[in-house]
């Protein structure tokens, strides 16, 4: 007994040693912990008539559904039992003073390779709402997400009537091909991605589809009630409007932020993006569909054009009876979309910064590189045969072979550099008047270029679509951080006619930047790390249309990234 008891307190004295020299500052460590286990696997699975191996985690597609309260602890242990590489990122999750969860890989880790295993281990400082987590490695986002979601701390009420009920709305892309040879063989070809084979809703593509019938989504509503849907977006390569027959959205909150309630009939999300949209069922007893239709800015891009259908079943309706359609806007509804951006305002008169230290100015946009294969036919099937690209300011990012952020914070040198412009090269008329227009050189320039930032930079980027090869609608994510969108308009950037929110602009983390057109987003630099911004079509992302910025620490513990955790895996 007294044995027991002495190795009792033996232990405890270890477990208390273990958690004074633990580096994480005091506030950083949430109330209580939240622990899953996540095992990568991979799983037949069949759909529109064809069976395929795919990654999921622990079996299921979507994944599993993380829940925490604002100001907890998340801990996951993945397990990847499957020969992929793997990482996973925790998308729209600051990580404050914990880049080293933060999940992209060769960003902030390298992969988890087949047989490894990392734990990720962060805390929701001060943030809520509805977020999602997912693979950050090749396009295994097609089948390897999941919702996260975050109360508020117990007592705290939502600023709107308490829903009757609440669901989660993953919209995804499915291929029948294997998503990770889809990426290399769509970089092989110097072309276009090939459109997905369906939208889905909440993993199912709908009656829409072949052999399709049974593999519909549902929901059975209550007349006379008001639901809360937390829609996310994890496609890959398309964006889409979404909308309910004969039923009106109530936006309440977007990118995990509440939102001056905005009614409206129909949303568009972005890959990337999450909203949060009170629907009540105050029509008469039926079957309605929920229907996620693509929304394409660009020109002469092919995209899957049919909808995927989901169910809002009433209860009491005829078993037989027709789902009513819902109406969505034709995909090139640019309106549409500007209409719904036009009504989200923060519910809270933010702290946006009002001076500015940094003032960036970032173009993002398509290119065509000069075919230089021995076989065009098979590998410059882009724009007048050439190699299709993405830059930012022109430059292709190319993505290290170890992590930047190991790079950056060992003093590792060579992976990457420090020059990644403030602004273009030369200023012209973007939108239209490309000077380098299609069919002359339309190149960009490729490298590992970062951005440093000292700590405590209140920064403005200006993100302007330049229409070099084709304009195009881009969702903007940045990690890390929110931003306040303080504005958004199209063509050039003005700085002379721009019109600024700086009293209650929508605080988001992946904008869609309006086709042929700008997004001005400011921040303050207060989180140190190696942060990714890229653009969340996967296919701009692996074509370079990304950089990372580096945020120096400040001073003192609470400005200061702790060393990496025990574990992290190696390249
Ligand atoms: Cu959800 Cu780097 O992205």
């Amino acid at each position: 007994m007294a044995n027991l008891a002495s190795s009792f307190v033996l232990w405890l004295s270890m477990l208390l040693y273990v958690c004074s020299v633990n580096v994480m500052p005091k506030w950083v460590a949430g109330r209580s912990n939240n622990f899953y286990d996540f095992k990568v696997q991979t799983k037949r699975v069949t759909k529109l008539c064809n069976t395929k191996e795919m990654v999921v985690i622990n079996g299921k597609f979507p994944g599993p559904i993380v829940y925490a309260e604002e100001g907890e602890n998340i801990i996951v242990k993945v397990i990847n039992e499957t020969p992929y590489n793997i990482t996973i990122h925790w998308h729209g999750v600051w990580q404050r003073l914990s880049c080293w969860y933060d999940g992209p890989s060769y960003i902030t880790q390298c992969p988890i390779q087949g047989g490894q295993s990392f734990t990720y281990n962060f805390t929701m400082v001060n943030q809520k709402g509805t977020f999602f987590w997912h693979a950050h490695v090749s396009w295994l986002r097609a089948t390897v997400y999941g919702a996260l979601v975050v109360y508020p701390k117990s007592g705290v009420p939502y600023p709107f009537k308490y829903p009757y009920e609440e669901h989660i709305i993953l919209l995804g892309e499915y291929w029948v091909e294997d998503v990770v040879k889809l990426e290399r063989s769509t970089l092989a070809s110097g072309g276009n991605p090939p459109p997905s084979d369906a939208y889905t809703i909440n993993g199912q593509p709908g009656p829409n589809y072949n052999c399709s019938q049974h593999d519909v989504y549902k929901i059975n509503v209550v007349p006379g009630k008001t639901y809360l849907l937390r829609l996310i977006h994890a496609g890959i390569n398309m964006e889409n409007f979404f909308a309910i027959a004969n039923h009106k959205l109530t936006i309440v909150e977007a990118d995990a932020e509440y939102t001056k309630p905005f009614t409206t009939d129909r949303v568009m999300l972005g890959p990337g993006q999450t909203m949060n949209v009170l629907v009540t069922t105050d029509q008469p007893i039926g079957r309605y569909s929920m229907a996620m239709g693509p929304y394409m800015s660009a020109r002469g891009v092919s995209f899957q054009n049919i909808s995927s259908i989901a169910y809002f079943q009433y209860l009491g309706a005829v078993p037989n009876s027709l789902f009513l359609p819902a109406k969505l806007p034709s995909f090139n509804d640019n309106l549409a979309v500007k209409s719904v951006m036009d009504g989200l305002r923060s519910l809270n008169t933010s702290n946006v910064p009002k001076q500015i230290d940094a003032n960036l100015f970032i173009t993002i946009g398509l290119n065509v590189q000069k075919c230089h294969s021995n076989t065009p036919k098979q590998n410059c099937l882009g724009l007048n045969n050439g190699v299709m690209a993405a830059s930012m300011n022109n430059v292709s990012f190319v993505k290290p072979k170890i992590s930047l952020l190991e790079a950056y914070y060992k003093k590792i040198n060579g992976s990457y550099t420090e020059d990644f412009p403030g602004a273009p090269l030369k200023f012209y008329d973007f939108v239209n008047g490309a000077p380098n227009n299609a069919p002359n050189n339309t190149e960009s320039l490729t490298g590992t270029r970062t951005k440093v930032l000292e700590y405590g930079t209140r920064v403005q980027i200006i993100l302007q679509n330049t229409g070099t090869v084709s304009i195009d609608n881009h969702p903007i994510h940045f990690h890390g951080y929110s931003f306040n969108v303080v504005g958004y308009g199209s063509g050039n950037y003005n700085p002379r006619t721009a019109n600024f929110n700086l009293v209650d602009p929508p605080y988001m983390n992946t904008i869609g930047v309006p086709v042929g057109g700008w997004a001005a987003i400011r921040f303050i630099a207060d989180n140190p790390g190696v942060w990714f911004m890229h653009c969340h079509l996967d296919a701009h992302q692996s074509w370079g249309l990304s950089t990372a910025f580096i945020v120096k620490n400040g001073k003192g513990e609470s400005e200061t990234l702790p060393p990496p955790p025990v574990g992290l895996p190696l390249c």
